[in-house]
């Protein structure tokens, strides 16, 4: 230790901390914030397993039943506290025109202002966990260094799983490197001996905060996902988008995965769906019947950073170590590589326990057969199949999640932990729309691919509180994420396109995807999942020449012929039920694109409402 005591707070500065700006920024926040105790965290095995039964100690953890889920943990959260808050998360830039219209925004000094007070003795009789972490690997040039401050040991030992998290981190930093300063309560100080009332505090006043000038993350009154675990969405998309738009590089809400074909090759394909829109299962694909030979990996399944390499490639990284996955729907037969990877040391939230200590979700009876019997749901209330029938009652919450580390996936690329990261081949924006959007096409260049993602809507999902199933424009599946003007957002991809063009670079393709058109009778025509698959090989045969496919509207799309059909029964018709561009759905479509870029005028490259005008004249609407 090199103090027992800090200008007189009870922090214990470790040895190996030697980083003077790290240490006067936790004594401030300590003074503010006013703790009972502070907790260094190191890491280690031994400190998750400590702080995880401190965690069941308290009823905030069930530990599952060993044989069943080894070292593995169920947490239910407090009712109102179970998704990210869009209408509470904020842009602080010095301008309002900086955040932009698609974001919340307060001046930072009036900001500032408004949370002083809340955060003001917030952790009273609680420990403050300082978490060190690394977004990407440790040491890489492109990764970042966070570290959060929060008096929630749950989302310790989740970032212990979802990031780099540890001693090791403080040697990067050494004495006098920088880190991105992440703040977190839950909000609900103690009085001196007084204990919980509930296992999940959180405080019905919330705001999820950034200063993108100063990259700054202020989290209060929420313990759940996105909103407490603010290496996620808080740093590695709004403040790294920030950062990537000032340096010259793209922080996307993409999966990343490595596909090798029967003779050896492999590309690597991002792609940009909306949260509870697919990623993390299509990052996990298990190629069909019909693909014998193929190969998928994965290298992320959330987040992308993207950079610019002298030879005009784009490599990216997955900034994350770890999953936060939608657990309801996951099964064998959808994802397997998911259900793999959730065998052991899982923490799960907000699904039901059954009688036999282990966990269940919807989706689970696909592999089982039945309905269990008797489940606590995730309200910790009896479930039953009739309970179910009459209420409508779920038993796990439609954002139930889990918490696990990358390497329990048994999909997982070689490559995942590269600092050097993989080369982009091609890039998938995708919404969920049970209408007019088509299975899949081709953008014709990057402008175009640019307009189709910058357009794309989405039907809203249990990921972020509110109205559910009603579309919204999600542009790059990056409505809740962007740090800064999404005008100026869509001028950045626009800009990096042409730069690389210019000095003679090969961009990737750029497709649209939409796995979700459903028929007249309100299902799914598209089987989706694993036969996912047929539409990225069309891709890779578009980007080896060997597809032809078919001019539309709205960019090429496969001709049926071109789609490897073997061991899946899709006829022509259905196949022209998920393709087909009915003129007067794009009509209205178009209306939306127009409402859209209304809102964005401030900044709103020209270039767009160029190709709006070329996709209207294709479509002759
Ligand atoms: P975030 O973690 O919120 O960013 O979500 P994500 O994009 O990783 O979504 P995820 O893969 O977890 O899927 C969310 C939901 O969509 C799950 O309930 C899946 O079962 C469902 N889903 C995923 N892929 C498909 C698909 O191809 N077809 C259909 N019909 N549903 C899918
Ligand atoms: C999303 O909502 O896109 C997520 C989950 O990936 S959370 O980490 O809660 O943001
Ligand atoms: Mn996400």
């Amino acid at each position: 230790m090199n103090a027992p005591t800090l200008r007189g707070l009870p922090i214990q500065v470790p040895a190996y901390v030697k980083n003077a700006k790290l240490i006067a920024w936790v004594a401030d926040m300590v003074a503010l914030c006013k703790p009972a105790k502070v907790h260094w965290c190191d890491g280690s095995q031994q400190e998750y397993d400590t702080l995880c039964q401190q965690l069941v100690d308290v009823g905030t953890f069930k530990r599952l039943n060993p044989a069943r889920r080894a070292n593995s943990y169920l947490a239910w959260s407090d009712p109102s506290d179970v998704a990210r808050v869009e209408g509470r998360t904020y842009i602080c830039s010095e301008k309002k025109e900086d955040a932009g219209p698609t974001n919340n925004w307060m001046a930072p000094a009036e900001m500032r202002a408004t949370l002083q007070p809340l955060f003001d003795g917030c952790m009273a009789g609680r420990t403050m966990y300082v978490v060190p972490f690394s977004m990407g690997p440790l040491g890489s040039p492109i990764a970042q260094i966070g570290v959060e401050l929060s008096d929630s040991a749950y989302v310790a030992v989740n970032m212990k799983l979802m990031t780099r998290m540890g001693r090791a981190v403080h040697d990067v930093i050494g004495t006098d490197g920088s880190f991105v300063p992440c703040m977190h309560t839950v909000g609900v100080p103690l009085a001196a001996g007084e204990k919980d009332q509930t296992s999940w505090p959180c405080n019905e006043t919330k705001y999820i905060v950034h200063y993108p000038e100063t990259r700054e993350i202020w989290s209060y009154g929420s313990g759940y996902g996105g909103n407490a675990l603010l290496g996620k969405k808080c740093l590695a998309l709004r403040i790294a988008s920030t950062m990537g738009r000032d340096e010259g590089w793209l922080a996307e809400h993409m999966l990343i995965l490595g596909v090798q074909n029967p003779q050896g090759k492999k590309y690597h394909v991002a792609a940009a769906f909306p949260s509870a829109c697919g990623k993390t299962n299509f990052s996990m694909l298990v190629p069909p019947t019909g693909f014998d030979g193929w190969k998928v990996t994965t290298i992320g399944d959330d987040i992308a950073w993207i950079k610019p390499q002298a030879d005009g490639s784009l490599r990216a990284i997955n900034p994350e170590a770890g999953y936060f996955g939608v657990a309801p729907g996951t099964n064998m037969q959808t994802n397997p590589n998911c259900m793999l990877s959730l065998k052991s040391d899982v923490i799960f939230t907000n699904v039901a326990l059954t009688d036999d200590g282990d966990v269940w979700w919807e989706g689970m009876e696909k592999d089982t057969g039945d309905l269990p019997e008797h489940l606590l749901d995730w309200k910790g209330q009896d479930w039953t199949p009739a309970i179910a029938r009459e209420t409508g009652a779920k038993a796990a919450h439609p954002n139930a999640r889990f918490t696990t580390a990358a390497t329990n996936n048994p999909a997982l690329d070689a490559a995942w932990d590269d600092p050097a990261g993989v080369v982009i081949d091609a890039m998938i924006f995708g919404g969920r729309r049970s209408t007019t959007v088509p299975l899949v096409t081709e953008a014709r260049d990057w402008q175009e691919g640019v307009y189709m993602a910058a357009t794309m809507g989405s039907e809203t999902t249990a990921a972020a509180v509110g109205q559910q199933g009603v579309v919204r424009r999600d542009p790059f599946a990056m409505l809740p994420f962007a740090g800064y003007n999404m005008s100026d957002y869509f001028q950045h991809w626009l800009d990096m396109g042409e730069r690389l063009q210019a000095a003679g670079a090969t961009l990737p393709r750029i497709y649209c995807v939409n796995w979700f058109r459903k028929g007249a009778d309100g299902k799914f025509v598209w089987p989706g999942y694993g036969e996912n698959m047929r539409v990225l090989k069309w891709m890779l045969d578009r980007i080896e020449g060997k597809a032809q496919g078919r001019q539309t509207a709205f960019g090429v799309a496969p001709q049926y012929g071109e789609i490897n059909w073997q061991g899946l029964d899709f006829s022509q018709a259905q196949f022209d039920t998920v393709t087909d561009i009915d003129g007067a759905a794009w009509s209205e479509e178009l209306k939306l694109h127009d409402a859209h870029f209304d809102k964005l005028a401030h900044h709103l490259p020209p270039q767009l409402l160029a190709t709006r005008s070329a996709l209207q004249q294709r479509l002759g609407v």
